[in-house]
């Protein structure tokens, strides 16, 4: 992949406005006017975030990393439950702790985050703070992020559940039951990717800050006197997976936390770093967020432990040693990387019809291919439909005969597809098609029946 470039010329605006139009992200329920921190991802969008949660489903669980020995490491997939037993998230500390101190307006009934109140603006009237408008503010209240339901018909206390704000929690109480029913040994991880819930107070910046979003968490138990070697490993790791897709150069960093940001689990082991993206977001400079990657210690088995009464001590045969392993978590947002995935790939081009193109890795591109008969005539369409269907077996190829080919081009320019083959005059007589270059705008001709084995060579994997 090219060499990355700035940021700091794209508009966030213009990108959420590609993505509207050529059906990569829609507002959720837009025909109702949308709502708020809710994101739907269309044709396109979906197409996307399969293609980089599956290079992360095969790179963290399929064929893992190489550990420092040069060994492959052993990571498990596990898919659990959206709701869980109530109590995992006392355990957990997300009941008592996983909340923001927030302050109402007593005349509008807007809430708002107590530390950015001098940064908000009043809903009634936006031309003033919170609480300029006559308004009272309520004394700071804790206001948890984890969105409540009930399971069953009784809607009381007991009966309350919570839909899952991460999803590590799943990986730290099936510890046992993977131990019990599997061959691994630590080192070892636990690898799951799926939804969670936040009730984010000020969803914002697009999908950045959503309230219903993805994550691709791991879990890695090692032995306490192992977990700085193994945190510095993870560290390196997860910054050169964001390099491979193509997030690289100027716009990717890796940045360890303050000792005061520590999240309450890194408070005592110390060490946390992010891999943070040059998000082009208007009136915010510098980086945001993209993964954790956190040494949380004991912490989750040891509350685990004690607030369901199953011991989940690991006796390790070779050091003849009972213990709670210490954990490495490597903890990745699927969403926001596609959001940073979209945002590199988004490349104004003057020169271009569409102005613009998305400069995708092959391996990640939506469609890989399109073809076009050049004119709906003269046995065209039907050699171009020939190819489209023995390609669609194999790839995600796009046939498109509809409008002049500049507009065809200027389509797939906007989907980011890398190639397109043209079927025209010469095609009749020599058995040849054009293909197009996304990036380079070269063309040149290749025999039709070389087309799969092109494909194959140039999208590669990542
Ligand atoms: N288990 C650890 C954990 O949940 P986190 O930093 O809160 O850590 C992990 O979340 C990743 O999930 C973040 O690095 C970010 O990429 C993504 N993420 C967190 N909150 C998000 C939100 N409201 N919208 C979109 N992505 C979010």
């Amino acid at each position: 992949m090219a060499e990355a470039t700035s940021n700091s010329t794209k508009s966030m605006d213009a990108i959420v406005a590609l993505c509207r139009r050529r059906g990569f992200i829609f507002q959720s329920s837009e025909i109702y006017g949308g709502i708020g921190g809710f994101w739907d991802y269309g044709p396109l969008g979906v197409l996307l975030k399969n293609n980089i949660r599956d290079v992360w489903w095969r790179d963290m669980v399929l064929t893992p990393p190489l550990g420092p020995d040069g060994k492959e490491l052993d990571i498990l997939g596990l898919d659990c439950s959206i709701i869980s037993h109530p109590k995992v998230w006392e355990a957990s500390g997300h009941v008592a702790g996983f909340a923001d101190p927030m302050v109402d307006c007593k005349k509008c009934k807007a809430r708002f985050r107590a530390d950015q109140v001098s940064e908000a603006t009043c809903p009634e009237k936006p031309s003033k703070r919170p609480g300029e408008c006559g308004g009272e503010l309520t004394e700071p209240r804790q206001f948890n992020l984890m969105f409540q339901t009930y399971h069953g018909a009784v809607f009381d206390e007991e009966h309350k559940t919570y839909l899952r704000p991460e999803t590590a929690q799943g990986m730290f109480y099936n510890f046992k039951n993977v131990l019990d029913t599997s061959r691994v040994k630590v080192p070892f991880g636990l690898a799951q990717l799926g939804k969670g819930f936040r009730n984010e107070i000020t969803p914002r910046n697009f999908i950045f800050r959503s309230r219903e979003f993805e994550m691709m968490e791991v879990e890695f138990f090692v032995h306490p006197s192992e977990a700085n070697q193994w945190y510095q490993f993870w560290r390196k790791a997860r910054y050169d997976w964001w390099c491979k897709l193509g997030l690289a150069g100027q716009n990717l960093r890796l940045r360890d936390h303050e000792q005061d940001e520590l999240a309450h689990y890194a408070r005592d082991s110390g060490g946390c770093c992010d891999v943070e993206y040059a998000f082009p977001f208007s009136g915010e400079k510098g980086f945001s967020e993209l993964e954790g990657i956190a040494y949380r210690s004991n912490f989750d088995l040891t509350q685990h432990q004690k607030t369901s009464g199953v011991g989940l001590e690991y006796f390790d045969q070779e050091r003849n040693e009972r213990y709670l392993p210490h954990v490495i978590e490597p903890a990745a947002g699927l969403t926001r990387g596609l959001l940073a995935v979209l945002c590199e790939a988004y490349t104004p081009d003057e020169s271009r019809p569409s102005k613009v193109f998305m400069k995708f890795h092959p391996a990640l591109a939506p469609v890989k291919a399109a073809v076009f008969p050049l004119v709906n005539k003269d046995g065209m369409p039907e050699i171009a439909e020939k190819l489209y269907h023995e390609l669609r077996v194999r790839f995600v190829v796009e046939l498109d005969v509809k409008q002049s080919i500049g507009k065809r081009y200027a389509r797939m320019d906007e989907a980011g597809t890398p190639y397109c083959f043209t079927i025209d005059g010469q095609t009749l007589q020599d058995q040849t098609v054009t293909v197009r270059y996304r990036d380079t705008l070269q063309q040149e001709r290749i025999a039709v029946d070389r087309v799969g084995a092109f494909l194959t060579e140039k999208i590669g994997s990542i």
